[in-house]
């Protein structure tokens, strides 16, 4: 029985950008086992035919060399388009109506995408809960939420509150696009698929973990929405206290749902709480210089391009190991890393070129550009005495499969058609995400300290943020990406 795929906010960049090139790529590696209709709702008055002609445009730019005249073809006679406002009541009845014409009166299964603004979330929700769109009695319904899931914590329970009305929590599906890529699943792989990691996995033999999320662009166009959000909403709530979960949760019973947001959510628990003072020491925020030039910002604007900061996570495993996270706009290169960084040998036997912490071995995944994992340890220098270097033994994923990665939303596209939600977040996640970033918030917008740093475009970022980890006896693994 072929599934039906609603995506509000289907005028919207996210749906030419990302949802149609996806879902278009699934359809193209034959992944959408039932098949699938698309329908688009959103105000803009188009026919059918025109959403179609749109989208094969921007999907032919997205998609490059793997667009299909001729498959596009067969895909779009399945993408229909219903125009509809969601503050209005008649429009969801009028979509009720339309559903059950295309899909023949059979009872179909149903993934609701809200690719809208955040503020129509819980208006959507609410319609579809009063036109019995979340009726599972013959087929599946489930809806997916994008990010940001809420402004705070406050925020984002009530959202959890207004969807739990019309929606069980099994049929509810928050994206976070970082967990539909590769080598982000593919560290569940490395620690849970081996045994040489674990027994080292934790705080007997890691000094630190950095995890890095930087980005060489700016803000861009986005600058209207990114001056109320900032980098602490905007990458450490989801994206980079995603990073912290896979890399420090404990192995899951069984793989399965909820049994990894079981143990995933529990590393938040374990997150210790920063008091104001904390604040002012364990975090950095910066930005970039120029900034305040763009569009849309607020003359009086102290919102953070860059953060820094330093957690601790209060478990058997990681009692005393820090977890330095960081992100930033407009640094020297976009990428996505995580580092382990070793402890050193408890003697020192040889002299080494660097006497210092860097000598440990270090393990590096590298989420993105390239994907794959490196890791550092020390080799003798041939015909030169004892000297040692450190060398680095490397795993590219492009190299050793031969094929193009995926992109994350086909993914998770493909999970919310098929109803597994394990690399979704939970609502109690969500929620304890927010209790993590949210005192942090708090402190920065009450006080001045730490200070809002400057830092100029294209380095990795405030000057100060070297001088904070040196003054630790750590150093931030300042490298663009190690695997190309
Ligand atoms: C989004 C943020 O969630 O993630 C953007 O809103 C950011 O500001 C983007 O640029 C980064 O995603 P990726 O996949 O390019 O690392």
């Amino acid at each position: 029985m072929p599934a039906t795929f609603v995506i509000f906010g289907a005028s919207g960049d996210l749906t030419s950008r990302k949802l149609i090139p996806a879902l278009y790529k699934l359809f193209c590696k034959k992944r959408l086992r039932d098949g699938l209709r698309v329908v688009g709702f959103s105000r803009s008055p188009y026919s059918h035919q025109q959403w179609r002609s749109e989208l094969a445009e921007s999907t032919a730019r997205f998609a490059g060399e793997d667009f299909d005249p001729d498959v596009w073809q067969q895909f779009e006679s399945e993408l229909f388009y219903h125009a509809g406002n969601i503050g209005e009541p008649a429009d969801f009845e009028r979509l009720r109506d339309f559903l059950a014409g295309i899909e023949k009166g059979v009872a179909s299964p149903r993934v609701y995408y809200m690719a809208t603004a955040p503020n129509f979330y819980e208006a959507a929700v609410d319609q579809l809960g009063r036109n019995g769109f979340a009726d599972e009695t013959d087929a599946p319904r489930r809806v997916v939420i994008e990010k940001p899931f809420g402004f705070d914590l406050a925020s984002a329970k009530q959202l959890n509150h207004a969807i739990h009305r019309t929606f069980q929590e099994h049929q509810v599906y928050r994206i976070d696009h970082y967990l539909g890529k590769e080598t982000v699943q593919n560290l569940l792989v490395l620690r849970f698929a081996n045994t040489i990691f674990e027994p080292v996995w934790n705080r007997n033999y890691i000094d630190h973990v950095q995890i890095t999320v930087a980005e060489e662009v700016d803000v861009g166009k986005r600058a209207g929405y990114y001056d109320k959000a900032g980098v602490m909403r905007d990458m450490f709530q989801n994206h980079l206290l995603q990073l912290l979960m896979i890399s420090a949760m404990e192995p899951p019973v069984r793989y399965e749902a909820d049994a990894i947001r079981n143990e995933k959510v529990k590393v938040l628990h374990a997150v210790r709480r920063l008091t104001a003072e904390d604040v002012a020491v364990d975090t950095l925020r910066g930005r970039y210089d120029g900034y305040t030039k763009s569009k849309d910002i607020a003359a009086d604007s102290r919102t953070a391009t860059f953060a820094a900061v330093k957690l601790w996570i209060d478990n058997w495993r990681w009692q005393g190991v820090p977890f330095y996270l960081r992100s930033g706009k407009a640094m020297s290169c976009r990428t996505t890393q995580i580092v382990i960084q070793f402890r050193e040998p408890p003697q020192r036997l040889f002299a080494t070129e660097r006497n210092n912490l860097c000598d440990a071995n270090r393990l590096i995944i590298q989420v993105q550009p390239a994907e794959g994992i490196q890791l550092h340890f020390q080799t003798k220098v041939p015909d030169a005495g004892m000297k040692l270097r450190t060398t680095d033994l490397n795993f590219n994923y492009q190299s050793e499969f031969g094929k193009s990665m995926p992109e994350a939303y086909e993914r998770l596209l493909l999970d919310a058609l098929e109803g597994d939600a394990s690399l979704f977040a939970r609502a109690d996640e969500v929620e304890a995400a927010w209790r993590v970033c949210d005192p942090i918030l708090k402190a920065w917008q009450e006080s001045d300290q730490p200070p809002l740093l400057t830092y100029e475009p294209s380095v990795w970022g405030p000057e100060e943020s070297a001088e904070w980890m040196r003054s630790q006896g750590r150093e931030w693994f300042d490298t663009c990406p190690v695997l190309a």
